[in-house]
């Protein structure tokens, strides 16, 4: 492999070459394997100061986040949104000054606006990592998505995802399909038409109904959670309607076994909405892995980029 041109900051899928991703997602490897031992720590990041800074809630990320630079050695640091002076009217800006004369290295952020990390990234020297930003990306995601995928399909060119949900308001939908486009993955999606975005990618292929769905012979299916919390208006009659369109219920469980398919969700996951607890302990269901998978592509992200603020 080439020598890879330096880069401070992940803000989004769209803009990583082919090889960077074979690096991040190569280097997952190893250090997923490190979980095994007893000692789960290397000494990559030591004297190093990571920065997680999330302006929206999370479970998943900003935890995986903090364990994986523990991991690697790094002091870590959880700025809490809703006790700092934010919640008093400081900007955006006058918040990144302030953190960057703590001199940190690496900077994670999710926040609710899209393009935020971007402006973040333009005013620090320490490497940015979007953590979410909006309807618009979730890089890290999209990479523990494929590591997930690749590792029960190794042959995955050409194999087959049906995304089902909510597309239109999901950064996750955004980010991983085209990261499985440009890994050579067909993806398709099944959702409400209004939240189905109209302008999605020529890569997307619409399906109208499971039947459909089922009828393409998808190798996983990815659930994706309603995201009431950015929904202006009414997108579908109600979530007792929303389960009985959507799913994954026994029924579609059945047919799912049928082909072998692999289940996947970013979470959180809302039971009763996008899955029943019967289809939550299906036999294929990928979801734990995501999220181990999650710790070691976000070790090798903080291994790979490279802030200004590094001297040596
Ligand atoms: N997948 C994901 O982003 O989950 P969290 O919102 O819990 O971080």
């Amino acid at each position: 492999m080439s020598e890879l041109k330096p880069r401070k900051d992940l803000l989004d899928i769209e803009s990583l070459e082919l090889d960077e991703i074979e690096y991040v997602l190569g280097n997952a490897v190893p250090f997923k394997q490190l979980f095994q031992r007893s000692v789960k720590k290397v000494p990559t990041l030591r004297g190093k100061t990571v920065l997680n800074l999330f302006y929206e809630p999370s479970t998943r990320t900003s935890s995986s986040f903090e364990v994986a630079a523990n991991r690697m050695s790094a002091d870590v640091t959880n700025f809490s949104v809703s006790s700092s002076s934010i919640t008093k009217g400081e900007s955006l800006l006058d918040t990144i000054e302030t953190l960057q004369a703590m001199q940190s290295d690496y900077i994670v952020i999710r926040h609710q606006a899209a393009g935020v990390p971007n402006i973040v990234a333009k005013h620090t020297g320490a490497s940015v990592i979007n953590a979410g930003d909006g309807y618009h990306a979730h890089p890290t995601q999209a990479l523990l998505d494929t590591m997930t995928f690749r590792e029960v399909h190794p042959d995955y060119a050409g194999k087959r995802i049906a995304i089902i949900g909510d597309v239109l308001h999901s950064r996750v939908a955004r980010s991983t399909s085209t990261l499985f486009h440009k890994q050579g993955i067909e993806v398709g999606v099944l959702g409400p038409g209004a939240l189905i975005p109209e302008g999605r990618p020529d890569f997307m292929r619409r399906f109208q109904s499971w039947e459909d769905v089922f009828d393409w012979k998808p190798h996983a299916i990815y659930l994706l959670r309603v995201q009431m919390e950015r929904q202006e208006g009414q997108f579908f009659p109600s979530i007792a309607e929303y389960h009985k369109m959507y799913g994954m219920n026994s029924e579609r469980l059945v047919s799912m076994r049928k082909l072998g398919a692999y289940l996947m969700h970013p979470g959180p996951v809302n039971r009763g909405v996008e899955v029943t607890d019967e289809a939550m302990g299906y036999e294929k269901s990928l979801i734990s892995t995501q999220v181990e998978n999650g710790i070691a592509v976000r070790m090798a992200v903080l291994h790979w980029l490279k802030p200004e603020t590094q001297k040596e």
